[in-house]
């Protein structure tokens, strides 16, 4: 049995990471690829209850080290119980968002620095890497139209946090990107989820043949 690939997407909200997770998903399956879509924070019962703690916080909410550690709790378990297991029995997993997010929100734009976030990941899932990261990129304008179609102001407590924060998110993915060419690959995405999705199918011939 060959291992499964593991793929994530990041980017900043109202990239379209979502739609294109599913749209990829289902490319993959036509080419007899078993699969599975994901998201972070959740993807297993514990997870998702954290979820739910994270972006809709009980009283004051979360310092930032908390936040962290809620976010790493989350992954690992996810990781342990289902992204490892897929990966072992030979099926793809399709995950929106992964450990770069808390790189980005947690480690650069939050504060605690990357060291922090990569230590954190190192104990609660053993430092696993995607084989492949898309970061999706689009404007600041494009994000916040897309933002308020899509939560019409009602966004959850890290999402709603301020434009300078979201600016330092979005310069933190396209660091890390830089950083490391093998492991990511750029997508734009602007213009209509069929052509997004275009790029996003040329970018991942790289771990298929
Ligand atoms: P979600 O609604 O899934 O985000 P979006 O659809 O905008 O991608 O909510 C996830 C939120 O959690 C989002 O604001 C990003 C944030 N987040 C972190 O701050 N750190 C993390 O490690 C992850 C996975 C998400």
């Amino acid at each position: 049995m060959t291992r499964g690939r593991f793929i994530a997407l990041e980017g900043g909200e109202g990239t379209g990471k979502s739609t294109q997770a599913q749209l990829l998903a289902e490319a993959l399956e036509r080419r007899g690829l078993t699969v599975e879509v994901t998201r972070e924070p959740g993807g297993t019962p514990g997870a998702e209850a954290i979820r739910s703690l994270l972006l809709h916080p009980p009283g004051e909410g979360w310092g930032a080290e908390a936040e962290a550690l809620l976010f790493a709790a989350a992954r690992a378990d996810h990781v342990a119980r289902r992204i490892r297991p897929a990966l072992k029995a030979g099926r793809w997993i399709v995950c929106d968002r992964f450990v770069d997010s808390s790189r980005a929100y947690q480690g650069k734009a939050g504060g605690l620095g990357e060291q922090a976030i990569v230590a954190l990941h190192q104990i609660g899932s053993h430092g696993l890497r995607p084989d492949l990261t898309l970061l999706i990129e689009v404007d600041e304008q494009t994000a916040l139209h897309r933002i308020a179609a899509r939560d019409g102001g009602g966004a959850d407590a890290i999402g709603g946090r301020d434009p300078a924060y979201h600016r330092k998110v979005a310069q933190a993915f396209r660091s890390f990107a830089e950083a490391d060419p093998a492991g990511f690959a750029l997508i734009d995405g602007s213009g209509d989820p069929a052509q997004v999705h275009q790029r996003i199918l040329r970018a991942i011939e790289r771990l298929i043949s």
